[in-house]
């Protein structure tokens, strides 16, 4: 959510590259963009509303010769998508501009007293208000950038991830985070400041992370971290593991369809070198230090928000049906605020794609707070919900750029399945289910293929239905979830209104909904709830309801049921989510390319939620 880069070093062209830096990080806020840079000591600030293509034209226009810049790409929280919004901020004498992602929660009462010491704000951002607020403090210690800065970090409230330069010391960028990532790279005579690995990659693979508290003082030759309490600290450099291809589009029309079409990679990347295929079990790694706490486990929490919920609820019936275990799945935003009761003896795992996603990570500090052992099933490496939690399980899925999830949430569900299979080989569950979980779970990748190979049917799919203003989604058991699932891909991109039930809640009220126009959407493979959703769809028929199925090859009822039908391979049923939501995707994409809707940058939407 924002990004922020910004660029120290021997190049004279920090603003283009800041500006490059961006465009990599575009999916995390596209309201308004904007760079400054310092050119031969004064302070050059170019910013407007609308995507980083706009601020690229503006800096054609005016070229910045300078080897200091910040930039940042936002997703607002205060204050409209301005210009006069857009960051950077700067002070009132327009020498030091800032970045900011997150929010100040004090801002009124800071803004407050500036004005009543005299100085002016022209927008209405909690960031300006920052950025004034440093100023000030600059004047009364009359000089030293970096104490500003550090107390007025101290006194600010709320989440931040900042980066400021100033021609007052225009040697150095200040970069300070509290629940807003941010990373240093290290260069060769260079450093890039980022909130995201992607803005980092194309120039160098070592990074730094600082953790929440933490501020770094970035020059031309070297770099200093310290707390905001005014305690050094040694950060260790991380080496990044993938590589500039996986951040672009390779060819595809959008990174959503990319990453659609990575799924039979992605899903291999979670299991590879995990199954033991003699002894039907899995090894996990990341969890073996925590493999007795999670035997004698009498509890597991999943919590998560969105597309990761739905992944979470997936893994519930998972491990009840595999190992036995009493699973509950909690929105991370609700758990973290109703003082859930937890033992010591609890399991909670995070599951997130981001690692940063703020409700996820005040979920899993609450839950270590009272004593519980926080593990996370996470897709980003260095994340701070990776580095939070004391074990875990990564998805590997390489970067995800589209705002919608596609391929994390498959490669969650692969390592959900792994997990289950690894607590059920702890307890119940025989060597011999065992073996077939694994054999089912290799196939999948190939399965996912023959899935995608009918993309032109589901397209024309679409064409019927794209301008439909409402679609309902139903499914019973595993196939649940991948109602929700299906519903929320369809709303964030194409913005048409669509629901996800529990097929036989359907008579319990959203039956009203159903006429000719209503499309609806069941996910009705061939499992022990087959016959019951059979004739959940006949009731919709009975309504005049416009019937799409999702069902398995071998089916021949459905075809006379339903108006149109989607084939999946069969498999066991708690792996059938994998592939069932993969048609639901490619229909969400094709509707959103035929209504014309920017698939990659929904509005109102960014990726990485690090704001609450
Ligand atoms: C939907 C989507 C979001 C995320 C949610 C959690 O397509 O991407 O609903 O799933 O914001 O994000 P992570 O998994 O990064 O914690």
């Amino acid at each position: 959510m924002c990004g922020i880069v910004g660029y120290i070093g021997k190049r004279n062209n920090a603003a283009d590259i800041v500006v490059n830096g961006l465009k990599r990080l575009e999916y995390r806020g596209y309201d308004s963009a904007g760079v400054a840079a310092i050119q031969d000591g004064g302070m050059h600030v170019l910013k407007r509303a609308g995507k980083v293509n706009d601020t690229e034209e503006l800096l054609r226009s005016t070229p910045l010769t300078s080897g200091l810049a910040i930039g940042h790409t936002r997703w607002a929280t205060h204050g409209n998508p301005t210009d006069l919004n857009a960051h950077p901020h700067s002070d009132n004498l327009n020498e030091i501009a800032l970045v900011h992602n997150g929010i100040v929660e004090n801002y009124q009462v800071i803004k407050a007293k500036l004005l009543k010491e005299g100085y002016t704000l022209r927008s209405e951002t909690d960031t300006e208000v920052l950025t004034v607020f440093i100023r000030s403090l600059y004047d009364k210690l009359g000089g030293d950038l970096v104490e500003a800065t550090r107390l007025a970090l101290t006194e600010v409230r709320g989440a931040f991830g900042i980066a400021l330069i100033s021609t007052l010391e225009p040697d150095k960028i200040i970069v300070a985070r509290r629940g807003s990532p941010l990373l240093v790279g290290i260069g060769d005579g260079e450093f890039i400041v980022a909130s995201d690995a992607a803005a980092v990659i194309q120039h160098t693979r070592q990074v730094i992370f600082l953790e929440d508290n933490e501020m770094a003082i970035v020059s031309h030759t070297g770099y200093k971290t310290k707390t905001i309490d005014n305690r050094t600290i040694n950060s260790r450099i991380h080496q990044i593991e993938y590589d500039l291809e996986s951040i672009e589009k390779g060819g595809y029309d959008h990174f959503m369809l990319k990453e659609i079409y990575e799924q039979p990679s992605t899903f291999r990347d979670a299991f590879r070198g995990r199954l033991l295929e003699d002894e039907g079990r899995v090894r996990l790694g990341g969890l073996s230090r925590v493999a007795e706490k999670l035997r004698n486990a009498p509890r597991i929490i999943f919590t998560a928000c969105g597309t990761s919920f739905h992944a979470a609820l997936v893994g519930e019936y998972m491990i009840e049906q595999l190992a036995r275990i009493p699973v509950e799945v909690e929105y991370a935003s609700e758990f973290r605020y109703r003082n859930p009761v937890l033992r010591e003896d609890d399991v909670i795992f995070a599951i997130s794609q981001s690692g940063e996603t703020a409700d996820t990570l005040a979920a899993i500090r609450e839950a270590k707070l009272k004593g519980a052992s926080a593990l996370g099933i996470v897709n980003v490496v260095g994340s701070t919900i990776a580095r939070e939690t004391e074990a875990g399980v990564f998805i590997h899925a390489g970067p995800e750029i589209g705002v919608a999830s596609t391929k994390a949430f498959t490669s969650q569900l692969c390592v959900l399945s792994l997990l289950a299979l690894y607590l059920g080989r702890m307890r119940d569950l025989s060597r011999k289910e065992g073996i077939e979980i694994v054999k089912a779970i290799q196939k999948i990748p190939d399965q996912i293929e023959s899935i995608l190979a009918q993309a032109e049917t589901i397209r024309e799919i679409a064409q019927l239905y794209k301008d439909s203003p409402n679609f309902i989604y139903l499914g019973r058991g595993y196939n649940y979830p991948v109602a929700l699932e299906g519903a929320l891909k369809l709303k964030e991109i194409s913005y048409i209104h669509a629901e996800g039930y529990p097929a036989a809640e359907m008579k319990h009220g959203p039956l009203a909904l159903i006429d000719e126009h209503m499309p609806v959407v069941f996910i009705a493979t061939q499992d022990e709830l087959y016959e019951k959703v059979l004739s959940n769809i006949e009731v919709v028929r009975a309504r005049r309801g416009r019937v799409i199925a999702i069902a398995n090859e071998d089916d021949d009822r459905i075809t006379e049921l339903a108006d149109h039908v989607i084939t999946i391979p069969n498999t066991l049923p708690h792996l059938t989510p994998v592939l069932s939501v993969l048609p639901l995707q490619l229909l969400a994409y094709y509707i959103a390319v035929l209504r014309d809707c920017n698939v990659d940058m929904p509005r109102n939407l960014a990726k990485s939620v690090t704001v609450e």
